[in-house]
């Protein structure tokens, strides 16, 4: 399973980056609101530092709009995919764009279903919003499941990317699943590279090495 970074944050996707561990980067409308900058400069900025998919969501409803703003956003950079919400008229827009040979990214799935629509219209790539279901009772890491079993037993090659993740465990469980890729706030990132007994070896082996060479 390979890693994106889920935020519209220049400095942790800066650092993010540095650490060698994420291969793109996915955006909403949500995490571009929080950082208040203008959208196409943020969107150029990110596809300056990660040489990967970048993530850029459209936010019109009716298709031949968001075919419209989809186009524009697509002139950024080679690497911008363009997300898409999982309606009717969204999964319209999809057609069309994959047809003009711009990725897409169909964002807000929430059943098996909506992913094999999504994948069907030609989505490069479909997201399923792991922490949301978890967040109402449901069974997140099923559907993930389901959706991994019905893309290999009908030869379907768009990527599954886990979104709304809000833990380390939910990124083992879904890589365990066979997800071919999971979208991970920083925070995330961060706590996936701690081990308390990590730092404890850390510090025995420097109070060690002091205790004999310094
Ligand atoms: C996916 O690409 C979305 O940006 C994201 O994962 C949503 O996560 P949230 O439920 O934490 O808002």
């Amino acid at each position: 399973m390979r890693f994106f970074i889920d935020t519209a944050n220049i400095e942790d996707i800066k650092e993010a980056n540095e650490l060698g561990v994420i291969c793109g980067v996915t955006t909403n409308p949500s995490l571009i609101a929080k950082e208040g900058r203008d959208f196409k400069q943020v969107v150029k900025e990110i596809s300056e530092i990660v040489d990967g998919p970048i993530s850029a969501e459209v936010i019109s409803l009716e298709h031949n709009e968001m075919i419209k703003e989809a186009e524009e956003l697509a002139k950024i950079h080679k690497n911008i995919v363009i997300k898409v919400p999982m309606t009717e008229e969204g999964l319209k827009a999809v057609k069309v764009l994959s047809e003009k040979g711009i990725k897409t990214n169909v964002t807000l799935i929430f059943s098996a279903v909506q992913a094999l629509l999504a994948a069907r219209a030609g989505a490069t790539y479909v997201s399923p919003f792991l922490g949301r279901l978890d967040d109402i009772g449901q069974d997140g890491l099923g559907l993930i499941e389901e959706i991994v079993t019905i893309f290999s037993v009908n030869a379907i090659e768009t990527e599954i990317i886990v979104a709304s993740v809000r833990n380390p465990i939910h990124v083992s469980e879904a890589a365990k699943i066979g997800a071919d890729i999971a979208t991970v706030p920083f925070k995330v990132i961060k706590q996936m590279f701690k081990h308390p007994l990590t730092d404890k070896g850390i510090e025995n082996f420097m109070n060690d090495w002091q205790k004999t060479f310094k």
